[in-house]
């Protein structure tokens, strides 16, 4: 047994492999792959595993059906469940991906008690709430993937508007992670200088409606099943800010109790990413059309968690 990080990844269909992919070639740690179809998470890990001497990374991955290899992780990331389809909403995929992802984080609480669950199935804001009931740890050991995928969409259309590089490039997008999220234009930036001091309004409202749909727009050109490679490449970017303590502010799925008056819910806020997990909800201020949009996409989120009692 190696001394690396251990990385659970359970699906490993689109997100999930892509996932390991990216943490195997970041050498962040080990990484498990896990999945309920026989023979696939080996094959793609054994596939993955054969890159590295070309790549160069010295970590192990390994493909399994058995949550025994999952035992002690560090992290588990939970993209097990349905993607949707060309006229599906992320909340249409409720009931199904409820069921699995009960099931699933039951599994992973049993045999990784003191790991950080990074929840990335949909509806997300939704699920990240039924892991966090169902595992009862700590709310922040339980995180939702959603905030770094919709602003990095919103950085790279504002980079490819203005023509800059995308290093250059910082947005913020709050909320649920649906129709209803918030890109918010005055705190995203060109290094530091305001989009809207670069932009006139009708070009920014357009990246934002964009922004938005962008899950959609992804879907609606594959047919066959949702986002991947920027989906993975978000989860990565969480998972070695906790494994290396970075402290980084991202947008992510957080629990909000006194914080933005939110009463109990995961949803889209910036937060201190750090080797606890959530180490800090930032609060924002927030002005008042940014506000209400704010607590127009958190009622949408409660409206979604409360279908999924019935789970429970
Ligand atoms: P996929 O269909 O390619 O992979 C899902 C995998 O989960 C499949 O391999 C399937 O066999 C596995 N699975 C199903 N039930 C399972 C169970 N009980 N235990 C273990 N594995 C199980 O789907 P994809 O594209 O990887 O998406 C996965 C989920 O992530 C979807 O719900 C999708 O909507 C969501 N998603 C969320 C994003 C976000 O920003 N939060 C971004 C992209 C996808
Ligand atoms: C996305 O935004 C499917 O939620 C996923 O691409």
């Amino acid at each position: 047994m190696s001394s690396r990080p251990k990385i659970s990844i359970i699906g490993a269909g689109n997100v999930g492999a892509t996932t390991a992919h990216w943490i195997a070639s970041k050498e962040l740690g080990d990484v498990v792959l896990l999945d309920i179809v026989d023979g696939m998470p080996q094959g793609k890990s054994l596939d993955l595993l054969e890159s590295a001497p070309v790549e160069g990374f010295d970590v192990d991955v390994k493909g399994t059906n058995n949550y025994e290899d999952t035992k002690n992780s560090d992290i588990v990331v939970v993209t097990s469940g349905v993607p949707r389809k060309p006229g599906m909403s992320r909340d249409d995929l409720i009931s199904i991906n409820s069921k699995i992802v009960r099931e699933v984080t039951e599994n992973v609480a049993k045999h990784s008690p003191n790991c950080i669950l990074i929840i990335v199935t949909n509806p997300l804001d939704a699920m990240v709430f039924v892991a966090s009931k169902v595992s009862n740890f700590p709310h922040h050991r339980v995180i939702g993937m959603a905030g770094v995928l919709d602003s990095t969409r919103f950085r790279t259309f504002i980079a490819k508007e203005l023509d800059v590089s995308v290093e250059d490039v910082d947005a913020m997008v709050l909320g649920g992670h649906g129709d209803s999220m918030v890109p918010l234009p005055r705190y995203s930036t060109v290094n530091g200088i305001p989009i809207t001091e670069l932009m006139d309004h009708g070009r920014i409202t357009a990246l934002a409606e964009r922004t938005r749909k962008g899950g959609e727009e992804i879907v609606n050109l594959l047919k066959t099943g949702s986002a991947f490679y920027a989906p993975g490449a978000a989860v990565t970017e969480m998972v070695e800010a906790i494994l290396k303590d970075k402290k980084r502010i991202l947008p992510c799925a957080a629990y909000c109790d006194k914080e933005y008056d939110v009463n109990g819910y995961f949803v889209g806020v910036p937060v201190k990413l750090g080797r606890k997990g959530v180490e800090k909800v930032i609060e924002l201020k927030l002005n008042k059309e940014e506000s209400e949009m704010f607590q127009k996409s958190v009622e949408h989120v409660k409206s979604l968690v409360a279908t999924t009692e019935k789970f429970l």
